[in-house]
């Protein structure tokens, strides 16, 4: 097809594209809004559907705004800054339906309660390549560098160490990929990477760069420890959480403390309670104080060993933190049963065959925590078979971008 069409946009899909039709056939593409008219140019056609590119907008939604980002389009990282951000509730809370339907078989008619964020300048986190144009990202789905001086999704303070950064020119100092991360209380670490096997060469003045901890990462070295101790801190429901570059810390502050919150109206009194991919151990001790015993799996070294520094340091001892993958072979004790298990594993969601084994030792309750719908709703099919849906909220974790944290809690028939 070499003459652009006119499309209708029909919907938004899982992975932020619009879908429209021409002639039957289903056309894909970046950066549109439900009912929108576009002129849309073929370019990539597969078997049973099409990519187009917008040529032009013949008939503009209401709800189209004007992207904040000048890297928007550009750097791939954020799918939605040209729809007004009262309108994202609506695409992310009909993803999820749309998932559930197709994925789990169910008809989900419930109210899904969409909890809001602030819509720009959230994450506490990012990682940049530095090539000899200063600081990048490197564009979704390709090798291609986009230079940036700022990005309109992390937080100012980040924002402010970037600026700093680009005026040193880290290429020069042999160094190849950075990321920063900044406490709740805006504490810094900076983290350095080189393919370098000493230091020797590297002449930046690391006290002069205006960050509280830096942590240099040289080829097949263990990390030296330029500035500061190389730990943040924060502060939960008067717990103590000490972490480092490598450990898992969700990514939006102001959201996290609301999920922290939902939980703890939701979670009530009992005996047993497991908490799989635990990470720092956060919901293993923050509700603690319920339960007469937590059993808390993680994988990660470091967020196990911060775990154990953080039971300590918040005097809690009703813990046992268990260093362990889980995989289809991890068997749980015989004897032992949950009155609530918490899931909160990483986009691959959890295997089925140990999903499975693990519904029989739960009395009460599940919740899982999820920043994939598409896993999500995989394994709600399974879980669906021994337990119902009490409630679904989709938490929006990561604004402007098509991902989004999904809660959902379950109790047994
Ligand atoms: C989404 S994070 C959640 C962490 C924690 N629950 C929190 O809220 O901070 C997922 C965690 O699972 C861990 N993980 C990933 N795969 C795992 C596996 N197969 N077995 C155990 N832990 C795993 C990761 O290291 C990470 O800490």
């Amino acid at each position: 097809m070499n003459d652009p069409v006119n499309i209708k946009i029909e919907k938004i899909i899982s992975d932020g594209r619009g879908l429209g039709r021409y002639n039957g056939k289903v056309f894909f593409i970046k950066y549109v809004i439900p009912d929108e008219v576009v002129q849309v140019k073929e370019v990539n056609e597969k078997k049973n559907f099409s990519e187009g590119e917008i040529v032009s907008i013949l008939k503009p939604s209401g709800l189209r705004v004007q992207p904040v980002c000048k890297y928007f389009g550009v750097c791939g990282g954020c799918s939605f800054q040209h729809i007004d951000y009262r309108y994202h509730k609506i695409i992310k809370v009909e993803i999820l339906k749309e998932l559930l339907r197709m994925n789990s078989k169910i008809n989900y008619d419930e109210n899904i309660e969409f909890i809001e964020s602030k819509p720009y300048h959230y994450r506490n986190k990012i990682t940049l390549r530095v090539t000899m144009d200063g600081l990048g990202l490197i564009k979704e789905k390709s090798n291609e560098f986009v230079h940036i001086d700022s990005c309109s999704i992390v937080n100012e303070k980040i924002n402010s160490i970037i600026t700093h950064l680009n005026r040193i020119n880290l290429f020069d100092h042999s160094i190849n990929k950075i990321t920063i991360k900044t406490s709740m209380a805006n504490k810094t670490l900076l983290t350095l990477y080189s393919d370098l096997t000493s230091a020797d060469n590297i002449s930046l003045n690391f006290q002069n760069i205006d960050v509280d901890n830096i942590i240099l990462f040289l080829k097949n070295k263990k990390p030296l420890y330029l500035k500061g101790k190389g730990e943040l801190v924060n502060l939960i429901f008067d717990n103590i959480f000490y972490f480092s570059h490598n450990n898992f810390f969700q990514v939006n502050d102001y959201v996290a403390l609301k999920l922290y919150s939902y939980l703890s109206e939701k979670i009530t009194k009992g005996d047993n309670f497991l908490d799989l991919y635990s990470g720092l151990g956060i919901y293993s001790m923050i509700f603690s104080p319920l339960f007469k015993k937590v059993y808390s799996i993680e994988s990660n070294g470091s967020s196990v060993y911060f775990q154990r520094k953080n039971l300590k340091e918040n005097k809690i001892n009703n813990i046992n933190v268990i260093k362990r993958t889980i995989d289809k072979t991890f068997k749980l004790e015989d004897d032992l049963f949950f009155d609530l298990v918490i899931l909160d594993p990483p986009r691959e969601g959890i295997d089925g065959i140990f999903l499975r084994s693990l519904l029989e030792k739960i009395n009460r309750q599940i919740i899982y925590i999820s920043c994939d719908p598409s896993t999500l709703t995989r394994d709600i099919n399974i879980i669906k078979e021994k337990f119902f849906i009490k409630d679904i909220k989709i938490f929006d974790m990561f604004p402007q971008t098509r991902h989004f944290e999904t809660v959902v809690i379950f109790e047994k028939f």
